[in-house]
């Protein structure tokens, strides 16, 4: 009999804890490991939002218990940025949630949206939550591969005609984690129309809408014509404004949805500490060239890598967004797959990466390589990156030998 609980059995340990326990292990050692393992934003939040968690702190009243769905000045703060950055009207009490950072809204609305047994259409490769969220609720997972959005969305039909029963929700994540990748929104006016032929509810999460490059900014599901209707966007302020650590997302879009993820989340939770809302509302509504500035910085890192990279003979794709590049493992690893090369490359050469395992079983042959170091240990990394392709045969050697051995 199995000692695990119900839903236990069902969230297989991290598949990156595996290269965690490694790079944790090395580090002890003295190793220094160049790491682009996780998402982690490693910029400074900018001073003027510390600040003004700061004086916002001095107030005694600021320990109290705050509002679960976010003060109304930071649901405001979230419409006027809707508003101001795509042309979406919010109303910001029955439109905008506030959340605990978009991992939590996102998890809460599944518990708000999914009964046992559901069917929900997931992207795959895809970031953790947006499959284990509905599973942690009961849901059903009907895996779509998607390592492009046109493939994704090629699928969508098929997956829902051999679904049974029907499927309630489908998500859809651009710029994606982890592939990268950006859509248009001729992409989100195809699957408003799919959706809605389909009686599909959607869940768009844009938390990388503001990390892109060569001037394309994503846009927004809300813009197409009639998505509020069946559609709600999770949306962060993690990347954005490099706050991850502080927690603060946000669901907006149909008033449904964000009254079934209130109710959920009055019985769950009291909201951020004020602070935290009062000093995300100074965020988004005061000066933004700090944004420039973060999307600078990851253009930058993007294009070192890219060139680096290439020059050490590993050719990875251009990403247009995202804080990721998502690279197909070099020729000379491809048969090892992307467990056994992400542990290689961190051992033999000391540059840690995401297996593309670990997001879901069409990510394997690839790795995503965060943006979170800076332009010099880049360039580090794609040095060691060259001696461990071109001692490809003796360390895969070594390694079979080892493995046989054990
Ligand atoms: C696609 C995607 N959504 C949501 C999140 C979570 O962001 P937050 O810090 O807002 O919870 C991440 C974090 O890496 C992400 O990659």
């Amino acid at each position: 009999m199995s000692t695990d609980f119900h839903r236990i059995r069902r969230l297989p340990p991290y598949v990156f804890e595996e290269v965690n326990k490694i790079k944790a292990r090395l580090r002890a050692e003295g190793t220094d490991i160049i790491d682009f393992g996780m998402g982690n934003p490693d910029m400074p939040t900018p001073q003027h939002i510390v600040d003004k968690l700061i004086e916002t702190a001095r107030d005694p009243k600021a320990g109290r218990y705050s509002a679960s769905k976010g003060v109304p000045g930071l649901r405001k703060a979230m419409a006027n940025y809707y508003g101001r950055r795509f042309g979406v009207k919010l109303n910001p009490d029955t439109e905008v949630i506030a959340t605990l950072g978009s991992k939590e809204g996102f998890a809460n609305l599944a518990q708000a949206l999914t009964g046992p047994g559901d069917v929900i259409i997931c992207p795959n490769p895809a970031y953790p939550i947006h499959a284990f969220g509905f599973i942690m609720a009961g849901g059903i997972i009907r895996h779509v591969p998607a390592l492009s959005p046109e493939e994704y969305l090629s699928n969508i039909s098929r997956a829902v005609k051999h679904s049974v029963p029907p499927p309630s929700v489908l998500i859809l994540s651009y710029p994606s984690n982890p592939t990268a990748q950006w859509v248009d929104l001729d992409f989100y006016k195809d699957a408003v129309a799919l959706a809605k032929k389909h009686d599909l509810l959607v869940i768009s999460d844009v938390a990388y809408g503001e990390i892109y490059f060569d001037n394309n900014p994503p846009p927004s599901i809300l813009q197409v014509d009639g998505a509020k209707d069946i559609a709600v966007e999770v949306n962060s302020l993690s990347k954005t404004y490099a706050m991850a650590g502080w927690r603060v997302g946000m669901v907006v879009g149909n008033a449904r949805i964000c009254a079934a993820l209130a109710r959920v989340k009055s019985y769950l939770d009291y909201g951020a500490y004020t602070p935290v809302q009062v000093a995300a509302a100074t965020a988004l509504n005061g000066p933004q060239d700090c944004v420039d500035e973060i999307r600078g910085i990851y253009k930058s890192r993007r294009d070192t890598l890219i060139k680096s990279m290439k020059a050490a003979g590993w050719d990875i794709p251009n990403p247009p967004a995202s804080m990721f590049a998502w690279a197909k493992i070099p020729e000379a690893y491809r048969e090892a797959g992307s467990m056994l090369f992400s542990r290689l490359l961190i051992e033999e050469a000391g540059v840690a990466v995401a297996p593309g395992i670990g997001f879901g079983e069409y990510g394997e042959g690839y790795v995503r390589i965060g943006l979170v170091e800076n332009e010099h240990r880049i360039r580090q990394a794609a040095r060691n990156v060259k001696k461990f392709i071109a001692n490809a045969d003796s360390i895969l050697a070594k390694a079979h030998n080892k493995m046989e051995q054990a």
